[in-house]
């Protein structure tokens, strides 16, 4: 397995791309050019999770921030171009191009998006129709400080560049997308999924805290949480299947839930690898000193409580054991129950654009 490489590097001004001038709030700005400045970009080269090679042209791209007094002023010079408005596209290929960075976690960002929209989106709740990926609540506080999207502003950060080069695409559609790009690159089905999200102004559509499952609890708990989404058992075992890609952080060298490692040994492949590990491995708990986690004979894997309540219950194991032998069913039932998730709440519309097409 390769090595756990955490590094964020910090990059002098890096070129914000866009061949946009737009204003936006002091706050806004400052935390986008703060983006900038925190991470690699990747300037220059980068390989794409399926092997593909990739270029962001590093081009002339200048900005400067004047100050004025209802905000600052963003001026970007137009020599990287931008893509028409709808060019779904265009963002897609740039999403792919920055899934791979050597330096991050086991080498790709997907797993990260991944759990961004999902963490969007789940938070929408079928009772009230409140929560959900429409609105990108999530830029803000408090639901960006919630415990269990503690790392995700990495995710964000990440993507602040493609939004910067697309500034037509709302956040909202740009997380979600985001998502289903990595699954595909990574080797997953494809995911359908359209546009049409809009970005809310402030946090006022904010879901209360807590809609996520917590990881230390059992069948029980997820049933409720899923269902009060509107998911049934099967589709609540399908989505966890993406447990397959990603790992845990346990907060020492990123700010993480503060369970620690991988699920599995391709943790940047997507496959039905979750429920063969699951269902294969001799699972006990981990002796550290960390929350109650389990771990396999090697030491090297994780799962969580709330994983292992997919082996305790009957009704969810029954499914444990198809998704394991039929990776198909997996991928189909995975593409559907994960599109249903990133649009609960989204109106639908008919005119727009769909993914895949
Ligand atoms: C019972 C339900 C679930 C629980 C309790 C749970 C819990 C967790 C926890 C504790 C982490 C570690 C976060 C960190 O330390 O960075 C995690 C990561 C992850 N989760 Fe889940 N999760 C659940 C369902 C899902 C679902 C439905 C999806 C997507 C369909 C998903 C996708 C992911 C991914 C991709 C990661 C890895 C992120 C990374 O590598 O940065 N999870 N999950």
């Amino acid at each position: 397995m390769s090595a756990r490489l955490i590094r964020v590097v910090a990059t002098a001004a890096l070129p914000l791309r866009t061949g946009a001038v737009r204003t936006a709030s002091n706050a806004a700005a400052v935390v986008a050019v703060q983006q900038q400045r925190s991470y690699s970009h990747g300037q220059g080269q980068g390989r794409s999770s399926n092997g593909k090679s990739s270029k962001f042209a590093t081009g002339a791209a200048t900005a400067f921030a004047a100050a004025t007094t209802t905000g600052l002023m963003l001026v970007v010079s137009a020599s990287e171009k931008t893509s028409k408005k709808g060019d779904y596209a265009a963002v897609r290929k740039d999403i792919a191009d920055i899934l791979d960075d050597s330096n991050y976690d086991d080498g790709s960002y997907g797993p990260a998006f991944v759990r961004l929209a999902w963490h969007a989106s789940g938070s929408y709740s079928t009772f009230d129709k409140t929560g959900g990926s429409n609105g990108a609540t999530m830029r803000f506080s408090p639901e960006a400080k919630y415990g269990a999207n503690n790392g995700l502003e990495r995710a964000r950060a990440r993507l602040e560049q493609v939004k910067q080069k697309h500034p037509w695409i709302t956040y909202a559609d740009l997380w979600t997308l985001a998502a289903v790009v990595a699954i595909e690159e990574m080797g997953g089905p494809k995911v359908p999924w359209h546009g049409g999200r809009v970005d809310d102004a402030d946090n006022k559509r904010t879901a209360p805290d807590g809609r996520l499952p917590d990881a230390a609890r059992g069948a029980d708990h997820v049933r409720a949480i899923f269902y009060r989404m509107g998911f049934n058992d099967q589709e609540i075992v399908a989505l966890i299947g993406a447990h397959v890609i990603g790992r845990a952080h346990d907060g020492k060298s990123a700010n993480g839930s503060g369970y620690s490692g991988p699920w599995t040994f391709n943790p940047t492949t997507f496959n039905n690898g979750f429920y063969t590990t699951l269902l294969n491995t001799k699972w006990t708990e981990k002796k550290w000193n960390g929350p109650k986690q389990y771990t396999d004979p090697t030491g090297e894997l994780m799962m969580l409580p709330a994983d292992l309540a997919f082996l305790q219950d009957a009704d969810l194991r029954k499914w444990v054991e198809v998704y394991a032998k039929d990776e198909k069913k997996f991928f189909e039932d995975f593409s559907a129950a994960f599109s249903k998730l990133l649009h609960l709440g989204v109106p639908a519309k008919t005119s727009c654009w769909w993914w895949p097409f």
